[in-house]
């Protein structure tokens, strides 16, 4: 017997599922043993302990999980419920957050307060169903949290669960502030099996945020999305984890341990955004990563995302761009105008940049360091690279934000950036002195199939200069096969 057969059914004598209170009732075992190894048939189990102990004895085994069993449909919105953890004193001013993604009678889901939200009644048909979070005071001995409630947005899980459980594969969770990108949001988790075991979220931007909490925790404002399976494992178990974990921070980080006490860890989407940076965001929203654009929050702890609006101004003007095409919202594209040694970066739907020189994407892709630290301290501060814009000709770019969003005859969408603020600087003279100040509108041109996911390149461009006006033209299209934005 070889010894990797030798171990296993050692280990498939010795780890007995049939002892122990872990085994449950659909736990059923047909062994049958060959010369010398065993081979097991798993009929009708999917209880956690013969699901390790299989992957343990290692046996050539024929295992068929329940997924396999039946075709899968394509997943869709209402395969998604979402709960929203908000609190009836700051609704007044958060709502407006909810309400610019929430789409009455076709996102499933709840909101759930802290109490009864009478100074907001009657309550709106095109806000989410209210809840009031159950009462968790026989927790209070487990409290030792800096975050105050972190029990109660902890258990909106397990609430969220019980309340809605049919036909369901996934629950997103988010907060009051949090802004999701619906259709973005079910056309990835659509890539993953939701009879799998999976908790899909974003880290920090913040070095320190996620040195204090943890690397592998999604952090929840940006939203996240758990599985079924695992949803339904964390009801049955979360209120005994809370009672592990009474002094963590706050609920994420408490979350983060019971899934990890599952067995299961972090599944990174670049797409959620927690946003822990103060000021302007609009160097990271021009650089966004190669990703479907999913959330953002705390919006109300940074500038207005456009300029000469309010934040919930702002927020609505961006999701008219993701109403018409959210598979290429805030995605980056690079092109060139080598006569006049000029690149353009494009964030489709939100900006447009134009540097006075030749720029490589590789650089570009760096988000401009328009924004400032979370919290002071940490050397480098952030968890991607970023670039200084200096006050200097050929470094600093011409910024065009979105203005409008148009579907043309000839399959083609058309956005619209406007010039900001003038640059205030004199022409880059180590390019050719080619000033673009008379530039006051960018129009770009883009297909109207929606952009390709994982494994897809990114978007090449050309610049097409438009005659008479002080406008230029930018059409997006598949790159080459070897073509190189450099
Ligand atoms: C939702 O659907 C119900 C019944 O189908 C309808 O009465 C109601 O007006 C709808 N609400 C909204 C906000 O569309
Ligand atoms: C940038 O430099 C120009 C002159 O080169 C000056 O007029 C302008 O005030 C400077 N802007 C900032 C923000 O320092
Ligand atoms: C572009 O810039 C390079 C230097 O980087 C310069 O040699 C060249 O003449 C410029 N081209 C034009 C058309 O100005
Ligand atoms: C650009 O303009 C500056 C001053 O206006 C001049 O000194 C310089 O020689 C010019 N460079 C080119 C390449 O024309
Ligand atoms: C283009 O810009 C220049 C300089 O800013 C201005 O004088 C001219 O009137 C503009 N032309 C049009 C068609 O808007």
């Amino acid at each position: 017997m070889s010894t990797v057969n030798y171990i296993s059914s050692e280990v498939h004598k010795k780890v007995t599922c049939f002892s122990g209170n872990v085994i449950g009732k659909s736990c059923k075992w047909l062994f049958i043993s060959g010369l010398f190894l065993y081979l097991v048939y798993i009929f009708l189990s999917s209880h956690p302990c013969c699901q390790s102990l299989a992957v343990a004895v290692n046996l050539n085994q024929k295992w068929r999980p329940y997924s396999t069993s039946k075709t899968i449909s394509p997943t869709k919105i209402d395969h998604i419920v979402f709960g929203i953890v908000g609190s009836s004193n700051t609704w007044s001013y958060k709502r407006w957050y909810t309400q610019s993604w929430w789409k009455p009678n076709v996102t499933r889901g709840f909101l759930f307060l802290d109490r009864a939200p009478i100074e907001h009644l009657p309550w709106p048909p095109s806000y989410p169903s209210v809840r009031v979070s159950e009462d968790t005071s026989r927790f209070n001995e487990y409290n030792k949290h800096r975050m105050p409630f972190a029990i109660r947005m902890v258990r909106v899980i397990l609430e969220t669960f019980k309340a809605e459980n049919k036909g369901v594969r996934w629950y997103v969770m988010a907060d009051d502030d949090t802004v999701l990108i619906v259709e973005n949001l079910v056309e990835v988790l659509s890539t993953y099996d939701h009879n799998k075991y999976f908790y899909i979220g974003m880290n920090s931007e913040s070095i320190l945020s996620n040195a204090y909490n943890s690397f592998g925790m999604a952090f929840g404002g940006a939203g996240y999305a758990l599985s079924y399976p695992l949803a339904e494992a964390l009801a049955k178990n979360l209120d005994e984890c809370l009672k592990r974990y009474p002094t963590l921070y706050g609920s994420d980080h408490i979350l983060q341990s019971c899934v990890a006490d599952l067995g299961v860890s972090l599944t990174q989407e670049k797409g959620f955004h927690q946003i822990d940076l103060h000021r302007d965001i609009s160097g990271l929203l021009s650089s966004h990563p190669q990703s479907p654009f999913l959330s953002l929050h705390h919006l109300d702890v940074v500038e207005p995302i456009f300029p000469k609006m309010n934040r919930y101004q702002a927020v609505n003007h961006l999701m008219e761009a993701a109403k018409v095409d959210s598979s290429r919202l805030l995605q980056q594209s690079v092109c060139y105008h080598k006569q006049n040694n000029w690149t353009f970066s494009l964030s489709w739907g939100y900006s447009t940049h134009i540097y006075e020189k030749l720029i490589p994407f590789s650089f570009l892709q760096r988000p401009l360091e328009t924004f400032t630290q979370w919290r002071n301290g940490a050397r480098p501060p952030y968890m991607f690279n970023t670039r200084w814009s200096f006050n200097d000709s050929c470094e600093a770019p011409h910024i065009f934000f979105f203005d409008s969003v148009e579907k043309i005859k000839g399959n083609y969408v058309v956005t619209s950036y406007v010039r900001s603020l003038p640059r205030s600087l004199p022409a880059c003279s180590l390019s050719g002195n080619h000033s673009a100040d008379y530039i006051s509108k960018i129009y770009v041109f883009s297909p109207v199939r929606r952009l390709g996911g994982a494994g897809s390149r990114r978007e090449c461009c050309n610049v097409i200069r438009v005659p008479k006006v002080n406008a230029t033209a930018v059409k997006l299209r598949a790159c080459m096969k070897d073509e190189i934005v450099a």
